[in-house]
């Protein structure tokens, strides 16, 4: 039998279904709760209680360290899997055939060069802009240059909005990067694979033959995968909420983009880096900003710690720090940043402050290091990030709009002023 729920509000009793996931996740299915009670709605800042949508691309389980997409465990996938393949699973729900696989790969080649008008929109940018501001502005000035990717009303010019900004997107990011690093501009080569193209676009120089570091290649890999998707969370949220109100899919993301920037979200992995080095800087006392981070009047958070959904471990934190190990080792590579990191890691999982309130190292306390290492620029990290979550944006964005999703419109409880009398500027 189906539950129910059952809510009482002062004499008046009223019964909602509730609704089970796959997962056995329950949820208290409240649509029709304005409508039968006479305009109460339910609050809950930062949503940390509302499901805003069903979804069937990704699953996670805060308490237990569990995320999957479509079904298959990021441990799998990270290990086993090449980022074009999870983002070819994100979208469209299986794991590509090789046909399918070439063919996705093709047409995103084939989508791949950006209008040579938007270098001129880059070149207004200072040199000292945010390359997250570029990125975003960037992607939605695509919109201009590919109009028919706005309306997207079928298969068939959904797949090819998906495709065009699968390739058009690295190239954004290399060229934000090479704006960074006073290097030309490029286009990469369709004779590479996708994450290969990505490092050559990035870190080639126009006087000397790029080679492809296999350990580099693979621990970006790794990175992209790790970073694809991760439900509801602040950027995809916001992707779906602009998506819903049908402006087209680069317009979505760049709002996406745009949150994905601020450091309590993406913008973490950068605000690590930062911290680590000024810790070091001043003389590598973690215990002193652990005290900061557990001081109420001081502002200062241990960046990299602490989920809003994990409350256990990240899954994701686990696989990147074995990464971050194994890159520095394989490259030679001897960060003292490293040294200061797992001290203060150390610290914190010892500490009554952290373990109370379950904050754990996140994705993003250590992808910093394994960034830094292959020689990416500390402003560029959100970026990456940005690059890694595209197919989980797109997914998101696709599912919202192909289950025909109501428009985004939260409702509020009033606090203001009641109705009041208009006063001329003389009588204020
Ligand atoms: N350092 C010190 N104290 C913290 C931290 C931290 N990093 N994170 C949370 N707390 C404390 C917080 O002060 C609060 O304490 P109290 O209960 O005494 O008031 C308690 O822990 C709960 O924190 P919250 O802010 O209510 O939790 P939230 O779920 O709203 O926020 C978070 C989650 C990720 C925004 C937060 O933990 C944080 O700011 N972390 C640092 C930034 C960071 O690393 N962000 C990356 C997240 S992972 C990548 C991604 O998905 O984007």
């Amino acid at each position: 039998m189906a539950e129910i729920a059952k809510l009482q509000i002062g004499d008046r009793a009223y019964e909602f279904p509730v609704t089970k996931g796959s997962e056995n996740e329950l949820a208290i299915d409240i649509k029709t709760l304005r409508g039968v009670s006479g305009g109460v709605i339910t609050i809950d800042p930062g949503y940390k209680n509302t499901g805003a949508c069903k979804s069937a691309i990704t699953f996670l389980d805060g308490e237990k360290g569990v995320l999957r997409y479509r079904g298959y465990s990021i441990e799998d996938l990270a290990e086993k899997a090449d980022f074009l393949e999870v983002s070819y699973l994100l979208i469209f729900g299986e794991l590509p055939s090789q046909d399918q696989l070439s063919k996705f790969h093709s047409d995103i080649k084939d989508n791949a060069i950006v209008d040579d008008d938007v270098r001129k929109i880059l070149d207004a940018f200072p040199k000292t802009a945010h390359p997250m501001g570029i990125l975003s502005s960037l992607t939605s000035a695509l919109t201009a240059f590919n109009p028919s990717s706005v309306n997207v009303d079928s298969d068939e010019e959904m797949y090819r909005a998906i495709v065009k900004i699968m390739g058009k997107l690295p190239v954004l990011v290399s060229w934000a990067m090479r704006k960074i690093n006073g290097l030309p501009l490029n286009y990469g080569s369709n004779s590479l694979g996708y994450v290969e193209n990505v490092m050559s676009m990035m870190f080639s120089k126009p006087n000397e033959e790029y080679t492809v570091n296999p350990i580099v290649r693979d621990a970006l890999n790794k990175l992209l995968i790790l970073h694809a998707d991760h439900e509801q969370n602040c950027s995809t949220s916001t992707v779906r909420i602009v998506g819903s109100s049908h402006a087209g899919l680069f317009a979505s993301l760049s709002a996406g983009i745009s949150a994905l920037w601020g450091p309590l979200h993406g913008g973490a992995n950068q605000a690590v880096l930062e911290m680590l080095e000024a810790i070091k800087e001043d003389g590598g006392d973690t215990k002193k900003y652990m005290a900061k981070a557990k001081d109420k009047n001081d502002p200062f958070r241990l960046m990299g710690f602490g989920h809003r959904v994990y409350k256990n471990f990240d899954p994701r934190a686990k696989i990147i720090k074995v990464a971050a190990n194994q890159v520095l080792n394989d490259l030679g590579i001897d960060d003292p940043i490293l040294d200061v990191a797992k001290s203060l890691e150390q610290e914190a999982l010892n500490d009554p402050y952290f373990v109370d309130r379950k904050l754990y190292p996140n994705v993003d306390f250590y992808s910093g290091i394994i960034y830094r290492a292959m020689g990416i620029p500390v402003e560029m990290f959100t970026v990456m990030f940005a690059l890694g979550r595209l197919p989980g944006w797109i997914a998101q964005w696709k599912e919202m709009r192909l289950g025909k999703e109501p428009i985004g419109r939260p409702r509020q409880i009033y606090t203001g002023e009641t109705l009041r009398e208009f006063k001329n500027i003389a009588q204020r």
